[in-house]
């Protein structure tokens, strides 16, 4: 970790979809129709929103990911664009349709999410090969499971091989994923129902978090952190277990604000020099993307961020 004023080069290799949001009173019944007040589409997939997350902090970015040869393609590539994200190693991918987002917010603020992957199916290890050169000059690279594990294990391998520090987001969480694949990795980033579903916990209380996230530091993992939603972050690594507390909000829409933490944490884990100063920047990032609706369009530049945070009630 460096300091402040370092403007990192992050290469995101991970997923992008077309965010379709219904804000609604309730589900439907089966067989019943409702009206739902409100509908939005916008820019997402993890990996897209993460991206987009990093460019706003200032992060020079690199986007290796996978588009359909549909409307939403072209315009897809554009968003990426006009946050000067590098969209060189992104292809797409004939007769295939973009990934797509149908999105439910309750009025609690909360998300149900189901993700149809389209193109994202066709980021390949031989697509992760393509992209070594990035990965090899950038500072960090980042990764979530809406593509092939394939591709996610060759990519920490070659992260592993430069030297370039690596995250991985396990979202959604794949049951095929295996321990022996994320070696070399240096922060794996779970909410607690990932954690729980990787290490084969039915529920994860308490003292549970760090003795699941210690088994993985056994496995190779440099840093384990764990997100907790309102409650904050747990980072668990060999200096031991600290809990990172979130500042408290009022959600208006929570979909994206893990990605909102990923990719702020992606950026300020780079500036910091201390690990836990940067997950607190980043459960602050986080937290003030929950007070706008949609996934990329809550996210706050740079300059906003810290002006946020200098706020009266923001200081602590
Ligand atoms: O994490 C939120 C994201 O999950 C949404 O943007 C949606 O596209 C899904 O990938």
């Amino acid at each position: 970790m460096q300091n402040s004023s370092k403007v990192p080069e992050i290469t995101v290799i991970g997923s992008n979809m077309m965010d379709l949001i219904t804000y609604m009173e309730r589900l439907p019944e089966p067989g019943e129709t409702i009206e739902a007040p409100d509908f939005e589409l916008g820019f997402g997939g993890k990996g897209a929103n993460q991206a987009v997350a990093a460019a706003l902090l200032g992060a020079e970015v690199n986007m290796v990911t996978r588009v359909g040869e549909d409307l939403f393609g072209d315009e897809v590539i554009k968003n990426f664009q006009d946050y000067g994200i590098n969209t060189e190693k992104i292809e797409k991918i004939a007769g295939e349709s973009s990934g797509v987002a149908p999105i439910f917010v309750d009025p609690q603020g909360e998300n149900r999410i189901f993700i149809i992957k389209g193109a994202n199916n066709y980021l390949t290890p031989e697509a992760v090969r393509e992209a070594e050169e990035l990965i090899a000059e950038s500072d960090l690279v980042l990764f979530q499971l809406e593509i092939a594990l394939d591709s996610v294990y060759e990519a920490i391998a070659l992260a592993d091989h430069y030297e370039t520090a690596s995250i991985l987001n396990p979202a959604p969480m794949n049951k095929d994923l295996q321990p022996a694949g994320l070696e070399g990795l240096d922060f794996f980033i779970p909410n607690e129902t990932e954690l729980a579903a990787f290490t084969g916990s039915s529920d994860l209380a308490g003292d549970d978090i760090k003795r699941s996230a210690e088994t993985l530091l056994s496995r190779g993992i440099k840093t384990v952190i764990v997100t907790l939603g309102s409650e904050g972050s747990c980072i668990v690594d060999q200096s031991g277990e600290r809990a990172v507390p979130a500042p408290e909000v009022e959600p208006v829409d929570t979909t994206g604000a893990g990605d909102a933490f990923i990719g702020s944490l992606a950026v300020f884990s780079q500036q910091e020099t201390d690990l836990d100063k940067a997950v607190s920047r980043a459960n602050q990032y986080a937290a003030l993307s929950t007070l706008e609706r949609g996934t990329q369009k809550s996210y706050l530049s740079r300059e906003d961020f810290f002006a946020r945070l200098n706020q009266k009630h923001w200081r602590c």
